[in-house]
């Protein structure tokens, strides 16, 4: 039996992750893959623990607990969920993953790359997505499908809050990992029509298959 395959989802707040994560799900179905979707942080029970901490939007913390945190979930989820699936053959979708890291805590809480490269090699080792799609949107883009979402202001979380100078370093910080990580990092362009966006992640997908 051939291991299954990590495939990751990214972009920043209102990229359209979820629409696409549905899609990807029914596709690799119907190639007759077994997928396990999911998410981060959380994913686990302790995982989503601390996600409703680190989502809370009345929590205050220092950047560096925020990193810690992200990472303490992550190594959860890897040896709860993660890790064993791949195992046993199944394909991993997750909704964000360590280049979230990179691109919040790193460019948008403004961390240092070196102590989140630490962080990785201490949680993750080698280990890396086979594939990530990265949906680029502007900030003002971004934002703009959260307000159409319409779950009401209460339901902002402590991200979703942030302005819009925060989410252009993220979006910064994104772009410049998915032109180092080339070989694993797609960058799709998340304002085009969906019909467009699902042939090119088609095309991708069938290139790990
Ligand atoms: P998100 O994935 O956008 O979930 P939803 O679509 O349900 O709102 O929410 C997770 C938030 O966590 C998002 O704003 C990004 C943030 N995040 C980080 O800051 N660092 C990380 O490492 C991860 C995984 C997420």
């Amino acid at each position: 039996m051939s291991p299954g395959k990590f495939i990751t989802l990214e972009g920043i707040d209102g990229a359209g992750k979820s629409t696409h994560l549905l899609w990807l799900e029914n596709l690799l179905e119907g190639m007759g893959k077994s997928i396990v979707a999911t998410h981060e942080p959380g994913g686990t029970l302790l995982g989503e623990r601390l996600r409703s901490i680190l989502l809370d939007s009345r929590q205050t913390m220092h950047p560096e607990t925020e990193a810690l945190l992200m990472f303490a979930a992550r190594r959860e989820h890897l040896d709860k969920l993660i890790l064993p699936a791949l195992t046993k053959g199944e394909w991993v979708i997750s909704d964000r993953f360590t280049d979230a890291s990179f691109a919040y805590q790193g460019g948008g809480r403004g961390l240092s790359e070196d102590k989140l490269d630490g962080l990785e090699h201490w949680v993750q080792g080698e280990f890396q997505p086979d594939l990530t799609f990265y949906f680029d949107v502007t900030s003002e883009l971004g934002r703009k499908r959260l307000n159409n979402r319409g779950d009401g202001v209460e339901s902002v979380d402590r991200f979703e809050k942030e302005e819009g100078e925060f989410f252009d370093r993220v979006r910064k910080s994104y772009l410049k990992r998915a032109r180092k990580f080339s070989h694993r990092i797609h960058i799709i362009d998340s304002s085009q029509s969906l019909e467009s966006i699902r042939l090119k992640l088609k095309d991708i997908i069938l290139t790990i298959c």
